[in-house]
């Protein structure tokens, strides 16, 4: 039997758009505060997307930041997945308009979606592809223009949401570095609690789905809240199990950053302290499948970790899905 190849990440890289977006700001565009949203999300500011921005240019600029680090050339990706739930168009995917940016002409190109889960749900996917020896340099790619999709009229969601895209490369790498393990979850009975419901087959776009504002988020923030923090420490225990490893074993923490309060939920209950949580929730929001591909990309640029170190990422998001990434750098 042919030996299972081990997957592990080479190179990363990000990419945020140059518009900040304060709670100053969104007090001028909606009945909020800067204390309510600091107190009850921790957030302080977001990026937002310019005119000519979209999901698949974000991306492309944080792909070649990732081949970048990882001294790659475009022409050595074999495959491109990208995760994201505002994808430039419902199709062709987004991926292949990044292939194109990138001139990654040998690559095969497909989408996923699996809202906030979707970066560590695109690493699962990387890692079943190199293990199984069908590619061997896989770039994914998170990226989101929630911009596009928020009700800026909303202020239940208005403040939540932010523009940004996270790569990384993954390929072969010799034991003990790389992926240790991955447990995804999902709930599809709980989807319409965290939804767009304009423009796909159940309701395609006319006069009336625009007039009741159907193509942007809709969110029920306290069921969601009340789920994200215990699914995430659940994804934490499971990938620990799976990877036969204890969370004192875990040098840091990178969280999907939707609400500070979640991330603190979910670290107690991992049994984790806050200073192994890696955070910038203040600055970019929720960036949805983006986060943990930006936070993964700026805590190796900050030395946060290096090599060696144990990564435990986790996420939550819309479907209900969930799902974490043990893997040593
Ligand atoms: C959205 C969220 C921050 C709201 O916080 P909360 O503590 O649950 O607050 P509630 O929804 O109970 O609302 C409390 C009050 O604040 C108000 N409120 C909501 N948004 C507000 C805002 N931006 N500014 C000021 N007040 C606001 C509500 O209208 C409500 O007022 P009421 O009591 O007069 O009805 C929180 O539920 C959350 O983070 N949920 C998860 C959302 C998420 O992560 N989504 C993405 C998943 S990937």
């Amino acid at each position: 039997m042919k030996e299972r190849l081990n997957a592990g990440i080479v190179g990363t890289g990000r990419y945020v758009p140059e518009k900040i977006l304060t709670n100053r700001d969104l007090e001028k565009m909606v009945d909020t505060t800067d204390e309510w949203i600091t107190t009850r999300v921790g957030i302080k500011e977001r990026r937002i997307a310019a005119p000519y921005e979209t999901t698949s240019t974000m991306g492309a600029q944080a792909a070649r930041d990732a081949l970048a680090d990882a001294k790659l050339a475009p022409e050595d990706v074999d495959l491109i997945i990208t995760a994201t739930i505002t994808p430039d168009v419902p199709w062709p995917a987004t991926a292949s308009f990044i292939q194109r940016q990138l001139g990654a002409t040998r690559a095969a190109c497909f989408d996923i979606e699996a809202a906030c889960t979707g970066f560590i749900y695109g690493l699962s996917v990387a890692q079943a592809y190199i293990a199984s020896g069908m590619y061997r340099t896989v770039l994914v790619v998170a990226a989101e223009t929630l911009s596009r999709i928020t009700d800026w009229e909303d202020r239940n969601t208005a403040v939540l949401f932010g523009d940004a895209a996270g790569a990384a490369v993954l390929q072969p790498v010799s034991e003990p570095r790389g992926i240790l393990s991955v447990y995804l979850g999902a709930d599809g009975s709980k989807g319409d609690l965290l939804e767009l419901p304009g423009g796909g087959s159940r309701k395609p776009a006319t006069h009336e789905t625009v007039d009741q504002r159907q193509h942007y988020i809709r969110m029920k923030g306290n069921e969601v809240f009340k789920f994200a923090g215990r699914a995430m420490a659940q994804a934490n225990k499971r990938a620990l199990e799976k990877a036969g490893m204890k969370i004192d074993q875990v040098d840091l923490l990178i969280p999907h950053q939707a609400n500070m309060r979640i991330i603190q939920a979910a670290a107690r209950l991992s049994s984790l302290s806050m200073d192994k949580v890696y955070l910038n929730i203040e600055k970019y929001g929720n960036t949805s499948a983006a986060t943990t591909a930006v936070a993964l990309a700026e805590a190796r640029l900050e030395g946060r970790v290096g090599p060696g170190s144990v990564c435990l990422l986790v996420a939550f998001g819309g479907g209900f899905t969930w799902g974490a990434c043990l893997l040593r750098l």
